[in-house]
């Protein structure tokens, strides 16, 4: 992914690279974010956010992904109000919480619904869309500059604000640029200046990007691009063909562009990492149904192309085939992070996984001021085992010696090999029940040594390199971290380990578990 450095500026949260993972560093070091996002409307009072913190850390959450919307920040145009930001900030500091920052601009799911009112009053001045059945909707275009000129001066004013407050503290420690954008209802914008742009040569700047990722390109835009003879440069219609492929591939370059201009307005005043989240795209979505522009997997590379200030794209996943998204957002050197998911037990499953196997820089299920009973929710005991294990996770992040677990009926088992085992990890069947999730992570601590976090899942191992051929468990110890030390609590053997042949995690909850082997003939 491209990276610019020019604006990085190392003593405020900031991203960095080890071995092949890109981190968040907070404060010199990096930060795994264990994170919740807000319903929509709760940071939008104060009062009403009072019993939230408290509900927040019962759910182990460390980072709260809250709006702040352009309606409230400048409900009179050049007239700036801090009040919300300021108390955001303030409530989260007392509660030891971080904060990122969603900023609800031009829009949020597709629509303009958090521009003020101002600017909703004055479709002359900031144009919306008329869609193909000539209605307008309730949607700025990204071909009026009037829209994007009025969205980063607030957005500028709140970061040049948040610089201001929070630039020796790094309560915020990134910003959401924008909520799922993207036209639903038709394939693009039919504004006299969208159709102007789009009978027009499609921006040198995209080609000379596709030419230089041509061999890593998401297959829809290549074979769009090569289906109409490679071309160097022409109109859109003339690279890609006539049709809503080539309609999305238009929207996307022009929301990546509006919203890229939009960044650096921001980051002029506090360059913190930004990123954009999407809409996914269902299965079973018709034309139409869907964000058409939105950084889906498929329109990647022109996002990277047009929005080179945005510091990675985010997938909102809500759809089945979670381990599928998360592999198509780690392409070209994206960092996986992931603003929303399901709040309940699959979300709190999946979460391991993105952090096992993709280096995630974190997770933020959605809606979890919604959750009952905090204490005891899923999410809760996810959080709190990786809470205990964040100092490891974070230190062997990009070296390949971490995996992620998340296995199911349909996919009940899989290998992975380390430098000297290879590991057969399945659903856990012993004794009374099989289990039917498992889910968790490990992390190979030396050739001989793991730490596993889960539940619902047994691994045997086998030699792949010369020695003795048979391998054993030497130890298997469950345990807690303390603040980085380990605390070993029953040494497990018999039933729990199969009699020595497996290191088992039981479906029962969710453990830690230390795991040593060693080989013998
Ligand atoms: C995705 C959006 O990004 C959220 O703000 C919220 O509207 C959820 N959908 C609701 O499911």
């Amino acid at each position: 992914m491209k990276q610019e450095k020019s604006m990085q500026d190392t003593t405020i949260p900031h991203l960095r690279k080890q071995g092949n993972a890109l981190q968040l560093i907070v404060d010199g070091e990096p930060f795994l974010i264990l994170g919740g996002e807000l319903h929509n409307s709760s940071a939008s009072s104060m009062a009403y956010m009072a019993p939230i913190w408290e509900r927040m850390l019962a759910l182990n959450i460390n980072t709260v992904l809250a709006p702040v919307s352009w309606e409230l920040l400048e409900p009179e145009e050049g007239t700036f109000d801090f009040t919300l930001v300021d108390a955001l900030i303030q409530d989260a500091r007392t509660h030891n919480l971080r904060l990122i920052l969603l900023w609800f601009g031009s829009w949020k799911n597709g629509t303009s619904s958090y521009v003020p009112g101002w600017v909703k009053q004055d479709y002359h001045r900031f144009p919306r869309i008329p869609i193909r059945d000539g209605r307008s909707a309730e949607v700025l275009s990204t071909l009026a500059e009037a829209n994007w000129q009025a969205d980063a001066t607030a957005f500028a004013a709140l970061m040049q604000h948040i610089r201001t407050v929070d630039s020796t503290h790094h309560t915020v420690i990134m910003i959401q640029v924008e909520n799922e954008v993207g036209i639903q209802s038709d394939s693009r914008d039919r504004t006299p200046a969208a159709n102007a742009a789009f009978a027009g040569q499609v921006p040198q700047e995209l080609m000379e990007q596709l030419k230089e990722h041509q061999n890593e390109l998401a297959p829809e835009v290549l074979q769009s691009w090569m289906a109409h003879g490679l071309k160097a440069s022409g109109t859109w219609e003339e690279i890609f063909g006539s049709g809503p492929d080539t309609d999305e591939f238009f929207m996307a370059w022009n929301y990546a562009r509006y919203i890229d201009a939009i960044t650096v307005a921001g980051k002029n005043q506090y360059a913190l990492p930004m990123f954009v989240n999407t809409w996914l795209r269902h299965p079973t979505n018709k034309m139409g149904d869907w964000l058409h522009g939105s950084s889906l997997p498929y329109v990647f590379d022109i996002w990277l192309a047009g929005a080179p200030h945005i510091d990675f794209l985010t997938p909102d996943i809500y759809v089945p085939n979670f381990s599928e998204w998360c592999e198509r957002y780690t392409r070209r050197g994206n960092p996986l992070f992931i603003p929303e998911m399901f709040p309940d037990v699959s979300g709190a499953r999946n979460i391991f996984y993105a952090i096992g196997q993709h280096n995630a820089i974190g997770t933020s299920p959605f809606a979890v001021d919604g959750i009952e009973q905090p204490e005891t929710a899923p999410l809760s005991q996810t959080y709190a085992s990786l809470k205990q294990l964040t100092p490891l996770i974070l230190e062997h992040q990009g070296r390949n010696v971490t995996i992620g677990v998340l296995l199911d009926k349909n996919h009940s088992g899989f290998t992975w090999r380390t430098e000297q085992f290879e590991l057969n990890i399945t659903l856990d069947s012993m004794w009374r029940a099989a289990a039917e999730n498992g889910y968790g992570l490990i992390i190979a601590l030396s050739p001989d040594t793991f730490i596993g976090v889960g539940s619902g899942f047994g691994i045997s191992f086998k030699p792949i390199t010369p020695g003795p051929a048979l391998v054993g468990l030497r130890s298997v110890d469950e345990g807690t971290y303390d603040d980085g030390k380990w605390i070993p609590g029953r040494r497990l053997n018999g039933d729990e380990t199969d009699q020595g042949h497996k290191w088992r995690f039981s479906p029962s909850g969710i453990s830690i578990q230390r795991c040593t082997v060693y080989r013998y003939e």
